[in-house]
């Protein structure tokens, strides 16, 4: 008996589970199901979720006991950096213009001249709605990334408090202090430049409930560290690659800096847990990471933005069951994921379920990119502001 298994009540003894008890249906690619869930914000403005897991004082403060985690938190301690004060905030940002400057950086056409918008209300749309779709798209993704951002504060508190070890406790406070002004920053961001907030997606909102109330601790890191931030920091890239909006390059350059050190740190945490796990419980997390990426995906068909811009639900569908192109950027956010999971041994564990999930969501290739221990952003010296990045 290992000590992840305190209070944990289910799943002793099963075979994998189906599809329809993972997630909630057979066919992974079932788009009319994946559409019908979207986030709604309660209307009293506060989200309960009951978490089922112990909090844990250790007696044993020998700092350095695990050299690698140490080593992370010294190199956190030097990369603080203030929201307040370290970005351009007086950057003057005109969305309209932003919109229609990216689109053009990219070669991408605001209007998706390779979707067959014929019979849905998208092929009356004109320029000024396509336009407004480029903002609302603006404004959902920025909501995402700060409610996400929220959910990482509650679960690296939660570590703080239920990890054994007083070297991860350290390092994951350091987290806390830099989840919270990834809060504030994108929320900074949204009130100050943007032009509307979305609720939590649906689909993320399940997935956070699901890491925070599970009663395992490691749960928490496979959660939030290996996934949600692994994918944050495949997007993240990917956003600061694309956008001519100088602010949101930086603000999301220094995010990154913090967001690899912290999804090293989940991968430093679980190695050595993860060395000691029966088979049984090393499935239970293979079918906690497929359920995880399933969320992850099925967030990215932004469904509250599709009912803020009154298109119906057949339309939307129409729409997003071709579009092939956007299907490979789905894949290519789970860059960092799969090398972690890897490194983790859970591809290969249970006669290698998960590889095989992986295989048929056309993500397995990245198994061969280098893991997060190995990120020389996660272990560089000093703060993003010292370091110049840009
Ligand atoms: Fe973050
Ligand atoms: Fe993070």
């Amino acid at each position: 008996m290992t000590d992840v298994e305190t209070a944990h009540t289910d799943g002793a003894s099963h075979g994998m589970r189906s599809n329809a008890e993972l997630i909630g249906r057979e066919d992974i690619n079932d788009v009319a199901a994946v559409l019908a869930v979207v986030g709604r914000q309660e209307t009293d403005g506060r989200h309960l979720v009951t978490d089922q897991c112990p909090a844990e004082f250790t007696w044993d403060y020998e700092k350095g006991a695990r050299a690698k985690l140490d080593k992370l938190y010294e190199k956190a301690k030097k990369a603080q950096w203030n929201g307040q004060t370290d970005l351009p905030w007086d950057t003057e940002v005109d969305q309209e213009k932003v919109v229609l400057a990216n689109a053009e950086a990219n070669n991408d056409a605001l209007r998706w001249s390779d979707t067959d918008v014929a019979g849905t209300v998208l092929e009356k749309w004109d320029e000024k709605d396509w336009l407004r779709f480029g903002i609302e798209n603006q404004n959902w993704l920025l909501s995402q990334f700060m409610h996400g951002e929220q959910g990482a504060l509650l679960c690296t508190a939660k570590i703080v408090e239920t990890v054994p070890w007083i070297d991860a406790k350290y390092y994951a406070a350091t987290q806390v202090m830099d989840e919270a002004r990834h809060v504030e920053v994108f929320s900074k961001y949204l009130d100050e430049k943007l032009s509307g907030h979305y609720p939590l997606n649906g689909h993320l909102g399940l997935l956070l409930d699901d890491i925070l109330a599970d009663s395992r601790w490691d749960m928490t890191y496979l959660g939030m560290q290996i996934m949600v931030e692994g994918l944050a920091l495949a997007a993240f890239g990917f956003i600061h690659a694309m956008t001519t909006e100088p602010l949101l390059k930086q603000l999301l350059r220094y995010v990154m800096a913090d967001e690899a050190r912290h999804v090293a740190f989940g991968v430093l945490s679980l190695q050595e847990l993860y060395q000691e796990l029966s088979a049984s419980e090393l499935r239970e997390r293979q079918e906690f990471a497929f359920e995880a990426a399933i969320r992850m995906k099925d967030r990215m068909l932004m469904q509250e933005m599709w009912e803020r811009l009154e298109v119906p639900p057949g339309d939307v569908l129409k729409i997003v069951s071709q579009a092939p192109e956007r299907d490979d950027f789905q894949i290519l956010l789970f860059s960092k994921i799969v090398p972690n999971l890897k490194k983790l041994g859970l591809l290969d564990a249970a006669d290698g379920w998960l590889r095989g999930k992986f295989t048929e969501m056309g993500a397995i290739a990245f198994e061969h990119l280098s893991d997060s221990t190995e990120d020389a952003d996660a272990f560089a010296d000093g703060s993003p502001v010292e370091r110049q990045v840009a």
